[in-house]
């Protein structure tokens, strides 16, 4: 983290502290000037006339008094405007102010009433701006040895209702707490972060909370006849694992959710081994399990009315003698077998057992999480996901949030005529089908391990899970996507 944060929300009239730097936002030229007049602040004129000028979006202003920085950021409702605005300028600004040695950051927050043509709701407005300094001071640096120690930095946010926006922080530091614990989990590379260093993870990190973390090590997966976990795993000496993580609020319970998600904890393709490039992102190819893990430490923290059950596959698809093979057959925890074509396809295969396993659960709908295929960015892009279900409802509202949540996701065909595209001569079902469609037949191989009777969606995070230049909370690290999304989603099942 590049700061000690303390976030905070003070009223207009509160006196500003030392070493300060003010942002101000300004929807045009004239609410610029209403600004610096009623504010009576003196800015020279040059600097007043070039702020003006379209092309120039930030004006910084430096003085001896207090505050010692002020800055303006026009924010002006135009066809560029989006409900990413705050939250993307304010993550960038703290990685921008890092060097400063400033100790309060003062954000005055705009009405919403200016805004409330793109925000669906105040909520969603006020959070934008916390969830940007929580994001932006986002750091993965624990293995660099010549590190600074991060400074105090308290950030208030100027906003007469106090009562509300602390509801909106605390909304927001709830959501960002599981999204960097996410990160964390999808950035540690996988020299630390087993199978077993994964489950040991999560269980210290629900100790003590409303959350209960079981563990099925591999005597317990072959009691329970998982060998789709088990082959994936086989070749590694870090044996596979399955982690469940079981948050069950307190008071009405208005549904229960399954959340599963694809735990590869390092993916070499097995024996359909990938080339160098194609490893070298592959320590996050646990993604979906992180976010299944962030989305619930989030949902227990703002102690929603969901009873959520995270199920988490969580294997290395190594290479040895011992390896699994193109050829083999596998039969799944379910009685179903799977024939093997390519190793490299082997995050649908331990998400078989996992969503037998979640269908068992009996929830009311199923939601799985994985960096699946390759093929879902060639389709649409690395930083959009991809949505496969035949539930319409599920997918209307999983679009929905991510309007709000600007975490984005585009459902694809799920048509059954995809199906046979995935049949095998020899077992029920083939792990590969043909290059066109990659992932579409990727989700439909997961189709047939999900009772018929649960309503299921299937995210693919391929592209989204890494780093990518969409915004600038997401261009350094792997993302946690999906952690606010979901949450959105969750919030809004009544
Ligand atoms: N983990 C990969 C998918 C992936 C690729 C995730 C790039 C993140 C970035 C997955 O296990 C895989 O290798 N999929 C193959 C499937 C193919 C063999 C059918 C792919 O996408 O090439
Ligand atoms: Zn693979
Ligand atoms: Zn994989």
């Amino acid at each position: 983290m590049l700061f000690n944060l303390k976030l905070k929300a003070v009223k207009t009239s509160s006196k500003l502290l030392s070493n300060s730097c003010v942002v101000y936002f300004c929807k045009d030229n004239t609410g610029f000037d209403k600004l610096i007049k009623s504010k009576k602040l003196e800015i020279n004129k040059p600097q007043v006339q070039i702020f003006k000028k379209e092309e120039n979006a930030e004006l910084r202003v430096w003085s001896d008094g207090n505050p010692n920085l002020i800055l303006f950021k026009k924010a002006e409702l135009n066809r560029k405007f989006n409900v990413d605005f705050f939250r993307n300028y304010l993550s960038g600004l703290i990685t921008s102010i890092e060097k400063l040695y400033l100790k309060n950051l003062y954000i005055e927050v705009p009405a919403y009433n200016n805004y409330n043509e793109i925000f669906s709701n105040q909520m969603h407005f006020y959070q934008s701006f916390a969830e940007g300094i929580l994001l932006g001071n986002y750091t993965f640096d624990i293995y660099k040895t010549k590190k600074a120690k991060p400074n105090n930095l308290s950030v208030n946010f100027i906003f007469d209702d106090t009562k509300v926006f602390q509801q909106s922080l605390a909304k927001a530091e709830a959501v960002i707490n599981g999204v960097t614990f996410a990160r964390d989990l999808t950035n540690e590379p996988a020299n630390t972060l087993t199978p077993l260093e994964f489950a040991n993870r999560v269980t210290k990190e629900f100790k003590g909370s409303n959350v209960s973390v079981k563990v099925f090590n591999e005597k317990e997966l072959q009691k329970r006849k998982m060998n789709a976990i088990l082959s994936v795993g086989r070749a590694s000496k870090h044996r596979p694992q399955l982690l469940i993580a079981h948050y069950k609020p307190k008071g009405k319970v208005v549904k229960k959710i399954a959340l599963v998600g694809k735990g590869v904890t390092y993916d070499t393709g097995g024996l359909s081994i990938k080339p160098t490039k194609g490893m070298l992102e592959m320590k996050a190819d646990m993604a979906g399990g992180a976010t299944v893990f962030g989305i619930v430490r989030a949902a227990s923290l703002n102690k929603l009315p969901v009873e959520i059950m995270g199920i988490v596959p969580a294997v290395e698809n190594a290479i040895d003698g011992n390896a699994y093979k193109p050829g083999d057959v596998i039969s799944t925890a379910s009685g179903k077998t799977i024939e093997v074509k390519d190793t490299d396809a082997e995050g649908r295969i331990v998400l078989a057992d996992a969503l037998e396993f979640a269908s068992k659960q009996k929830p009311d709908q199923i939601i799985d999480f994985a960096t699946l295929t390759g093929a879902v960015a060639v389709s649409l892009g690395l930083f959009t996901a991809g949505v496969f279900t035949k539930n319409d409802q599920i997918s209307y509202k999983l679009i929905e949030s991510s309007k709000s949540t600007y975490e984005h996701i585009w459902r694809l065909p799920f048509w059954d005529e995809y199906n046979s595209l995935l049949e095998s001569k020899i077992a029920d079902i083939s792990n590969l089908g043909p290059r066109w469609g990659g992932a579409i037949t990727a989700g439909k191989f997961l189709e047939f391990f999900v009772d018929e009777n649960i309503p299921w969606a299937h995210i693919d995070m391929a592209g989204p899970a890494l780093k990518h230049d969409l915004t600038s909370y997401t261009k350094d690290y792997c993302t946690g996507y999906g952690v606010r999304l979901i949450s959105d989603y969750l919030e809004q099942i009544k």
